[in-house]
């Protein structure tokens, strides 16, 4: 019988893609806790209720009663760490959750799993991985003139979102480090594709756009982004689980750099085709809003060390990636509108965007 592995966050947007993936391509169970803020859909899981490979346990990684619990109980192999507070405009107007979220949450986490991990058999704790999901946003802003930066780059986080998993980061070396724990830390570019919560740039604009609201993009709109489907990033984060090396940070990107004015362009062409508006084009729907305070201007990864050592290679361009998910939105609308004609996403667009609209 295959192990058991437990995810974290596994009803957010990729910690469900990863976890219906896996359960796909393997035989092993999987034991998920998710504390269910507004980022986590109810029906992300759907169409899993039947596998009884999968358990869904709702808590929060911080508890470390219930962490030593299951991990006593399910003994996995891997632990995969998805949970996250993950939106930098939240994280600036409420640093202090992504402080609790995410560095201290990722702090218990880790020491329940090293007590876990000491007692294991010798056999099986070689073999162990606690595998952290961080993000390229902890190196900062990328110099339009430089190339993609690779794994060797100094962390240099400039909104409170991107210093929050650079300190876990930190925590999950200085572990690996200083306790021998076998910990992994992939750093990935953007991520987009079904489930993403309508707050991030391509379902938000997606949204936007079929209720003929303005399109709002931040400043001048040449902020570009490192674009990766969000079923390439899971299986870069199966193949280093079971073939990447202990101790290790690696780098996943595609080399799909576009700016934010692309990506809503593309969009909106993509909308055209698929349900024309009554007359014009979804593009006249753009409108220049008042940019995000510390917004970085450009990440763009190398993934060479990934590419080179475990032979993993997207299958998704970003062309074909965006497609996809443009379909699996017009698909799913009613998945968009339970999310967004809640009282906490309405709250959220006063919150952001009302002091925006003058620019
Ligand atoms: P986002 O999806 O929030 O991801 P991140 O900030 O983690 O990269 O934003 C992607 C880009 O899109 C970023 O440069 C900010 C920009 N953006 C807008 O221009 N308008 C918006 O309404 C949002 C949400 C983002």
């Amino acid at each position: 019988m295959e192990p058991s592995i437990l995810v974290t966050g596994g009803a957010g947007f990729i910690g469900s893609n990863f976890i219906r993936t896996w359960l796909e391509e393997s035989q092993g169970s999987v034991i998920t806790v998710d504390k269910g803020t507004y980022a986590a859909g109810s029906n992300n899981l759907a169409g899993l209720a039947a596998d009884r490979r999968l358990r869904f346990v709702a808590g929060d990684i911080a508890d470390r009663g219930l962490m030593r619990e299951l991990l006593g109980e399910h003994r996995p192999a891997a632990v995969v760490n998805f949970a996250a507070e993950t939106h930098v405009d939240r994280s600036i107007l409420f640093p202090e959750e992504f402080v609790q979220a995410n560095v201290m949450g990722t702090f218990n986490l880790l020491d329940e799993v090293r007590q876990y991990w000491k007692g294991l058999p010798s056999a099986e704790k070689d073999g162990f991985r606690f595998l952290q999901v961080s993000t390229d946003e902890v190196y900062g802003s990328l110099p339009l003139d430089e190339l993609p930066c690779d794994e060797s780059k100094v962390p240099a986080p400039n909104s409170p979102y991107a210093a929050s998993k650079a300190a876990a980061d930190q925590f999950v070396r200085a572990f690996n480090q200083t306790y021998g724990l076998p910990t992994q830390i992939a750093r990935c570019c953007n991520n987009y594709g079904p489930y993403q919560h309508p707050e991030k740039l391509i379902p938000l604009m997606i949204h936007k756009a079929l209720r003929e609201e303005p399109l709002p993009i931040y400043g001048d709109g040449k902020q570009t982004r490192d674009w990766l489907y969000v079923s390439d990033h899971c299986a870069a984060l199966r193949s280093l689980i079971e073939s990447g090396r202990a101790g290790e940070l690696y780098n996943i990107s595609a080399r799909a750099e576009r700016t934010n004015m692309e990506v809503v362009s593309t969009i909106c062409v993509l909308l055209d085709e698929r349900c024309p508006r009554k007359s014009g084009s979804y593009a006249e729907l753009i409108a220049h809003v008042a940019d995000r305070p510390g917004h970085d201007r450009r990440y763009a990864l190398d993934s060479s060390k990934l590419v080179g050592e475990l032979g993993w290679r997207a299958e998704e361009s970003f062309e074909s990636g965006l497609e996809k998910t443009v379909r699996w939105y017009l698909a799913n609308i009613e998945w968009v509108t339970a999310v967004a004609d809640g009282g906490a996403y309405k709250d959220w667009m006063a919150v952001n965007y009302v002091q925006r609209r003058s620019r």
